[in-house]
């Protein structure tokens, strides 16, 4: 049977995954699922967040299904009073410090945000989700977003599923591994109704330009350097962000309390060769030549403790829930590189302040 949803609130959803979420969500996608009730987006606006993304939303929907509450979910009294304030009922917890390179640099925010905010939400919504009889209510949802990282690297063969034992190895995916770790902790503690997903790298509109193709793209458009880390070998599975989040939503409506799901591309690629075809995409586009593009590759030292390679079987959510991938990489990509083609005005909002000057500081100008 499905959930019933009706006051959503989505950490984070000014960022890459939760734009599209929270568009896709009230129809602006290209697939329209059915969902009435009403979605307040809670976000602290980091060098990651950008409100305008959702100006069309705050058009369309803003003060009727549609709302912005700015803040920190490491703040346990804003995080209440919000839930208050919008008797929320569910929870898709997108907000994090997402970007493994970041971590490296400043692992403090990591922790931070995505283990101690982590745990404030989940808090709040074991206070707040208690019936008169001081049991914690089951018609609600709190659904955590996590990542395939979790479980470590992989060799040559094999993939990662829902029972394979976490081994981080980098200060990001440490901490989204601890924040896994807590949501079922307050499962079997606390009897919280919670759902896990663990998904593989997501591609698409909105992604900030410090991750591989929005970064590979924009550099290719300005003529800069297209930084390959080690020998580009390293293997990662793409999902296009709208099949992520059709995903979500599924195992939101349909899911069962207390399981994880594993959600995926079944798409390898190794960095080098997908850098390659990103790069006759561009040049068909933009209407640059392919050879001149291609001389900006430019190897460079690798990233520290850097994963070989990530690949999920997601058989389980296809097999119980009956999702699957609809966006082809071809496809995907194609209408990607067209977004950043026309969206320069977001790119250099984005772009602006902090992000620049963190760019600079740790990697020169790219
Ligand atoms: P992102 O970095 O683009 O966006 C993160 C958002 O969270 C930003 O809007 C930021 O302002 C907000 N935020 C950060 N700290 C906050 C805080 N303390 N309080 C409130 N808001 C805060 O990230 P993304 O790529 O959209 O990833 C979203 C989620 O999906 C993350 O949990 C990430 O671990 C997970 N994930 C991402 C991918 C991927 O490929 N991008 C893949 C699998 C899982
Ligand atoms: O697997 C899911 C994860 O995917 C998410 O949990 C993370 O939030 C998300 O950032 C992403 O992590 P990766 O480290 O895989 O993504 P990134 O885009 O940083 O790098 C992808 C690959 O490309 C990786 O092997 C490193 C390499 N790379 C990256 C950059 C930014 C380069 O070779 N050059 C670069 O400049």
């Amino acid at each position: 049977m499905k959930r019933k949803l009706t006051n959503i609130l989505v950490t984070g959803g000014a960022g890459f995954i939760g734009v599209n979420f929270i568009r896709f969500l009230l129809g602006e996608g290209s697939s329209k699922p059915d969902y009435k009730g009403r979605i307040i987006n809670l976000d602290a606006l980091t060098y990651a967040g950008n409100a305008a993304s959702l100006n069309s939303i705050e058009k369309s929907f803003g003060g009727t299904r549609y709302f912005f509450e700015k803040g920190d979910i490491g703040d346990h009294a804003f995080v209440e009073a919000v839930f208050q304030k919008y008797s929320i009922d569910t929870v898709v917890h997108f907000a994090a410090e997402s970007h493994v390179d970041r971590s490296i640099l400043g692992p403090e925010a990591f922790i931070k945000t995505n283990v101690l905010g982590t745990f404030t939400l989940l808090d709040v919504a074991r206070n707040a989700w208690k019936d008169s009889a001081g049991q914690i209510r089951q018609d609600v949802l709190f659904h955590h977003i996590s990542t395939d990282e979790v479980y470590g690297s992989l060799g040559e063969t094999g993939y990662f599923t829902e029972t394979t034992p976490y081994d981080p190895r980098s200060p990001y995916s440490a901490s989204k591994a601890a924040s896994d770790h807590l949501v079922m902790a307050y499962r079997h503690t606390y009897n919280l109704p919670i759902i896990l997903s663990n998904c593989s790298n997501n591609y698409g509109p909105y992604q900030f330009p410090e991750k591989l193709i929005p970064l590979m793209v924009l550099n290719m458009l300005e003529d800069k350097p297209l930084p390959v880390y080690g020998d580009g070998k390293n293997i990662r599975d793409w999902l296009y962000v709208e099949d992520h989040n059709s995903a979500v939503w599924t195992i939101m409506q349909n899911g069962k309390t207390g399981e994880k799901y594993n959600i995926g591309g079944e798409n390898e690629w190794e960095n080098i060769k997908l850098l390659n075809a990103l790069i006759e995409i561009v040049a068909k586009k933009s209407g640059k030549d392919v050879e001149k593009i291609r001389s900006l590759i430019t190897y460079v030292k690798d990233r520290p403790g850097h994963d070989r390679r990530y690949a999920i079987d997601c058989s389980k959510l296809k097999k119980e829930l009956g999702w699957k991938q609809t966006v082809s990489f071809e496809e995907g990509l194609g209408r990607t590189v067209d977004w950043y083609l026309s969206n320069r005005e977001w790119i250099n909002d984005i772009r602006s302040g902090e992000y620049q000057h963190w760019v600079e500081k740790n990697y020169g100008v790219r």
